[in-house]
Order: C-alpha cells, then structure tokens, then sequence
C-alpha cells in the first residue's frame, strides 16, 4: 500500500482545498467573519468583570458604598460582549451547516459527471468500492471538516490572539509568561502532526480497499457461495479489515497523544502563572480584579490551545480526503472532436490501426478494414483474439491508438462523441439494466408513444416475450437486475436499440447461454434490427452469422481471412476449421 501511493505537497493540498471552496467564498468569509467576532468579544468578558470585582473589592476594604453605577455598566457590557458573542456562533452555525450540505452536493455532482468524462483506460484502473467511497466518505468527511473544522480553528486562534492582547493590557509580564507555551505547544503539534498524517491517508485508502471488496464479494455472493469459497474470501476479507483496524488504530493513538500533552504543558503553566500572580499581587503591582481576569483568561487560553491540537487531527482527515477526491478530479479526460453535425453515408475505415490496453502488450497490429454503408459484417475469432477491442475503439471509447479511424473520411478523432455516439447502438456481451420498468429499461429518455413502443416490439416477437412477464411491459426489474433471465436480459437490450433506431448497429455475443425458442426469439429480433442498418456482429456461434455480407476472421488482432460464408468454406482455412469443429462439437 505504502509504494503505490504518492502524496501530493502540502501545498498543493492547500490549493485544492482553495478550488473546492473558491465558489463559496463569499458565505466562507462571513463564517470567518462571525467567528472572529465571537472570540474577540468572548475575549473582552473577562477584562470588564475584573474592572467590577475591583470596584467591589475597594469599596469593601475602605469602607465606602458600592459604586452601582460603574458596576452595572461594566456587568452590562459583560452582558452585551456574551450575547454578541451568542448570536455570532448561531449565525456561523447556521451558516456553516448549510454551507456543508452545498458543498457536499456539488462535489457529488461533479465527481459523478467527471466519471462519466474519465479516460476508460484510466478508470479500468480504479476500483469500484474506492470510488464508491471517494463519494460518499471522502467528501462527507471533506465537507464537514471544510465547514466546521476550519471555522472552530479560526475561532480558536482569534481568541488565542485576542486573549493574549488583553493579558498584555493587565500585565505585561505575566503575559510573557503565559505566552512562552506557544512554541512548545506549536513544537509538539508539529511532530505528531508529521507522525500522523501519513496514517491518516492510509486510513482512508483501507476504507476505499474495504468497501472495494464488500461490493465485490456482495454482487458476486452467488458465485463465491457455489465455489465454496466463503472462507478464502473471508480471510482476504479479515487481511483488509485488520489493516484498516490498524491504521485506524495508529492514526488515532498518535493524534489523541496531542490532548493529554497540550494539557500537561497547559496546567504547568498555569501552576507557574498563578504563582506569580500571587506575589505580585500581594507587592501591590496587580489589582485583585487584575488578576481574575487573568485568571479567567488562562483558561481562554489553554481551552483553545486544546481545541487546535483537536480539531488538526480532524483536518488532517480532511487533508487526505481533499486529495482522495482530487484523484478523481484530475483524472485524464476522454478527448472530444469539434464535429456535432455528424451523419453516416459511406463507409467505416480502420487504417493501419496498432493499440494495446496495457503498454508492451499489443491487441490490434496493423488493424486494416473497411465497411460499407449497409453492410452486415461478422467478426470471428476465439475468445482474446481483439473482436470487443475493435468495437471498443469504434465507440470512442479509447483513443490511444496509433494508425486512424475514419467515418466517411474523417478522423474519428476529430467527431464529438456524443453526436457521433447517437449514430450507433450497442448489445452487448454484458447486458446491462436498471432497477426500474421493462418500459423504462427499453426506452430510457427518448420520447416515443406506447402505440409505437407496441408495434416495434411486436414487428421483432419481443412483445410476446414481454406479454408473458406480469406486468407486462410495467413489469419491474429488481435492483440486482436477476428477477430476469439472461436470455431476456439480452431481447430486452435488442429491443433498446431497436427503440433508439441507429445508423449503425453493434451486436457482441448477443446470443449465448439462451434456449432455443429464446434464440429463435433473439435470431429473429436481430435479424429485424439489422434490416436496412450497418452491422458489425460478434458471435462465437457461427451458425448465427452465416447470413452476413461479410465474415472477417480475427487472430491475434490481425485480419486472418475475409470472405462470405461459402467462401471461406471454400477457401479451407481457420474459418473452415473453426466451423467445423463448432459443428462436430455440435453434433456430438
Ligand atoms: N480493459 C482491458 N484492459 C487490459 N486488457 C484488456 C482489456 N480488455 C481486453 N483486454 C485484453 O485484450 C485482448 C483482447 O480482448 P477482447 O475483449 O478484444 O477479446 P475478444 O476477441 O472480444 O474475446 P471474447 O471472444 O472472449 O469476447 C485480451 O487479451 C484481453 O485480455
Ligand atoms: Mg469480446
């Protein structure tokens, strides 16, 4: 854990930290601006109690009455500093908290457009449950820590620096005395500081690791269960949970050392004030309300002393969280053309393209193909031969490729991909719905009428399929999406590109693991979503795609042999053999 995570400078953590706030700089300031307030007039109280403690101590020892007047006025002003200070804190309070909620709505908002912006190259590298957990844990720890940590810190150290203005206003030497804790106290922060932010960031990486893992053996507990395999995942589990107990453990040990520390060296010297105090008052250089005061603010002194030694170990949660979030952020983007009034009249040309998922390992070498307007085209090849990569770069879904892609002659490159990807459907290998209405699943967000909705469906026979649901087409597919066959999954998937009626038609594997009245379901449904489109197929079966204009057999991510059906057969070739040892496998 420890190699593959770089830390980024304190300093630029600070900078993030600044971007994420800079759009609400104005509520910020306020906050600040309530906060200071309520420690400068926290900070004035004491000074104004003394000054009546004195007049009440003179008017006791020589004998005179009370002077009612001065007493009242200073108690007033006690008063007023007190409740200006109340109404401050409740304003920042308020502030604060809904300044955390906008934030944290932002930020969610923004990473979740970001993923949908990322490199798929760069997210492949990403674990799920991390990202799950840079979402939700991150940013709320982020916000509440922005909103309320910072805002106590500030506080804290403007009553600090108001407490000790005061103290130099009732005694000079006293207040040199008070004050030489501050570096002591700035020395010891700083260590357990150091010690611990390094554990913090590895706490909130055991997190992410931690909820990677439960997603992953939560969606795959059917599978674990049937390999028997509970008590493997169980201990990998246990290794993850125990390093998060671990760094959970030293993060806190070495921060909580900050508070019983802060607190020795508070009393020591409170002891060594008081002291002083006592002499100087018995020799007549401080007044007895004097030294109340000062008392008082000894306290106003040590409390936010301890408060700071708190609230870092809070911001360093929130350190490492600013730069867990920003790993995300600054994540390499999907590259966009220029070009949105895209249409597709001629032809589809892959052009000396080489491209591979992980450096030194090619997928496609010198990659050439062209397909016309029209054409319904087979891609062959056994399983890891590169047929999902060629459809993957025709997505746009990677652009590191060397060598060319073209739609009607111009770069693909050069097509915004959202135009672009209206163009084209995809049925894919993996099906993928949502929880939700059969209707909502086939139709998303396109506007179309259930008359329409009907007679396309029923153009395909996948109405028939639909009707035999409850429900019906209202029929509602669960959360896990397995209160559905996979056979279904995949009619359903047919039908959604069906609906959004594209140029060009993308179908992988689209036919595996079904009956044979759901292949002849699906057979069919294919056959009239490719009528009068553009088809790229991929099908393991071959007896699905001997119908195509054109096969092209894939091996090792090069062209092996092209031709139609009966001309590969002829030819004798891969294709011949792969057909028939399909056939033989079939029959036997
Ligand atoms: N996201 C990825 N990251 C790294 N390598 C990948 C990735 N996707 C695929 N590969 C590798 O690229 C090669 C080609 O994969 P591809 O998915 O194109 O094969 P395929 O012909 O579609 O196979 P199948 O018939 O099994 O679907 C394989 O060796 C695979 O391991
Ligand atoms: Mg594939």
């Amino acid at each position: 854990m420890k190699n593959s995570f770089k830390k980024p400078t304190f300093l630029e953590t600070v900078v993030k930290t600044w971007k994420i706030l800079r759009d609400y700089r104005k509520s910020y300031v306020l906050i600040i601006v309530f906060c200071v307030s309520a420690a400068l007039f926290n900070a004035l109280a004491p000074f104004f109690l003394g000054k009546t403690t004195d007049s009440i101590y003179q008017s006791l020892t020589k004998g005179i009455g009370f002077d009612m007047t001065f007493i009242l006025k200073t108690l007033a002003i006690v008063l007023g500093c007190y409740l200006i200070e109340a109404i401050c804190t409740y304003f920042k309070s308020i502030m604060a908290s809904d300044l955390g909620q906008k934030i944290g709505f932002d930020l969610r908002h923004k990473l979740i457009n970001k993923i949908n912006r990322i490199k798929l190259s760069k997210l492949d590298t990403m674990k799920k449950g991390d990202i799950i957990s840079k979402i939700t844990n991150d940013i709320e720890r982020l916000t509440d820590n922005l909103t309320e940590i910072i805002p106590d810190l500030v506080y804290n150290i403007s009553l600090i620096f108001g407490v000790v203005v005061m103290m130099y206003v009732l005694d000079p030497l006293l207040a040199t005395l008070t004050i030489t804790v501050i570096p002591l106290t700035f020395l010891l922060l700083r260590f357990i500081v150091k010690k611990t932010q390094i554990y913090f960031d590895y706490n909130q990486k055991a997190i992410g690791n931690v909820n990677s893992f439960v997603e992953e053996s939560v969606t795959n507990n059917d599978i674990i269960k049937s390999f028997n395999k509970e008590s493997y995942f169980s201990e990998k589990f246990n290794k993850e949970s125990r390093e998060l107990a671990d760094y959970g453990f030293k993060s806190s040990f070495f921060s909580s050392l900050a508070v019983p520390f802060n607190k020795a060296i508070g009393n020591l010297n409170y002891l060594m004030v008081v002291c002083v105090g006592a002499v100087r008052v018995i020799r007549g250089h401080l007044s007895i309300g004097a030294i109340q005061s000062f008392i008082q603010y000894m306290k106003d002194f040590n409390k936010p002393m301890n408060v700071i030694a708190q609230v870092i170990s809070n911001l360093q949660m929130a350190i490492a969280s600013v730069d867990r979030v920003y790993e995300i952020l600054d994540m390499e983007e999907e590259s966009n053309g220029y070009l949105k009034d895209i249409g597709f009249n001629s032809t589809i040309e892959f052009r000396h393209v080489n491209f591979s998922y992980v450096p030194g390992k090619p997928v496609l070498k010198d990659f050439n193909l062209v397909i016309h307007k029209g054409e319904k085209i087979a891609l062959v090849g056994k399983t890891g031969a590169g047929k999902t990569t060629i459809v993957n770069l025709l997505m746009k879904f990677y652009d590191n490729y060397e060598g060319d892609i073209l739609i009607d002659g111009i770069s693909l490159r050069d097509l915004d991909k959202s135009s672009y990807r209206d163009l084209i459907s995809m049925v894919l290998q993996d099906t993928w719905l949502f929880e939700g209405s059969i209707k909502d699943n086939i139709v998303f967000d396109k506007k179309i009428s259930d008359s329409k909705l009907e007679s396309i469906l029923s153009k395909s026979k996948i109405l028939h399929m639909i009707d035999g649901l409850p429900g019906g087409l209202e029929f509602q597919i669960n959360e896990e999406t397995d209160n559905i066959s996979a056979g279904e999954k995949q009619l359903l998937t047919i039908a959604r590109a069906l609906v959004s009626d594209p140029q060009i038609l993308i179908l992988d594997e689209a036919t595996s693991n079904v009956d044979t009245r759901l292949e002849y379901l699906i057979n069919h449904s294919m056959n009239s979503l490719m009528k009068n489109r553009t088809s790229i197929v991929i099908a393991h079966r071959l007896s699905t795609i001997v119908q195509s204009d054109r096969i092209i057999v894939i091996k090792h991510g090069q062209i092996l042999e092209s031709g139609t059906h009966k001309q590969l057969l002829k030819n004798k070739g891969y294709y011949y053999k792969l057909y028939n040892s399909q056939f033989d496998i079939n029959e036997t």
